[in-house]
């Protein structure tokens, strides 16, 4: 019986055979944040001399990408890239995903959009039928904590602020307990409506383009 840890492994591992073939020594990857990603890092770093540079979504990777000799580009200095990679801490069949357990949604969401694909690795126990289990974190303006509460709540949430967290953004972050999530995309636009809201941890307007979940028999795809 494989851990939790060793499935990251694996996933991070399918991931880096993934994209070996592709790399170049023009090719950007945008990457993205939290204890598989950083496994993905370790494990990508010994070929970072078949690909140009990463761009990061978060303060945690570029010193992990640094610290391995990895070039990190500043995304204002970057048109496109093919690839992003990043786990979730939920994702359906669907590839609609919850994102931000470790804070650094906004960040992924926005390295994400430049990217021409979404490569999300996850170990199984992240697939679900549907959203919501884990708690939805949602990014705020500090000053809007109260009235971005109120407002979720109208929704159905139960809000529980992430006390003493504050995002790379400076902002706070919000844990929406409670919702069922049986529209992932309607939710997402609803919520990315609500004034003080930076980010909403869903990625379902645009979701994944693939997923490798490893899994104790292996890893698979979902596309
Ligand atoms: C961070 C994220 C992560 O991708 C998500 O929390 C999964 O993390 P982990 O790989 O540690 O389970 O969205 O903001």
């Amino acid at each position: 019986m494989y851990s939790q840890d060793q499935l990251k492994q694996h996933a991070a591992t399918a991931a880096v055979d993934y994209l070996l073939p592709m790399l170049t020594p023009d090719t950007l990857l945008g990457i993205g944040t939290g204890s598989t990603v950083d496994v993905f890092i370790d494990t990508l770093a010994q070929h970072k001399h078949l690909f140009k540079a990463a761009v990061s979504s978060s303060e945690r990777s570029t010193l992990r990408l640094q610290q391995h000799g990895i070039t990190v580009l500043d995304l204002n200095d970057v048109d496109s890239m093919d690839w992003y990679i990043d786990g979730a801490d939920e994702i359906t069949h669907h590839l609609h995903m919850t994102k931000g357990g470790g804070g650094a949604l906004t960040r992924e969401k926005i390295v994400a959009s430049v990217a021409k694909h979404f490569l999300c690795i996850v170990d199984q126990s992240k697939v679900v039928e549907q959203l919501g289990a884990f708690p939805l974190p949602i990014e705020v303006i500090p000053m809007a904590r109260r009235i971005v509460t109120q407002r979720l709540e109208a929704i159905g949430g139960r809000v529980v602020w992430r006390e003493g967290f504050v995002t790379d953004n400076g902002n706070s972050i919000l844990d929406v307990h409670g919702l069922q999530i049986t529209a992932p995309a309607q939710l997402e636009a609803q919520i990315n409506d609500i004034p003080g809201v930076v980010c909403c941890g869903l990625f379902a307007i645009t979701g994944a383009s693939i997923a490798l979940v490893a899994g104790q028999d292996g890893v698979t795809t979902l596309s």
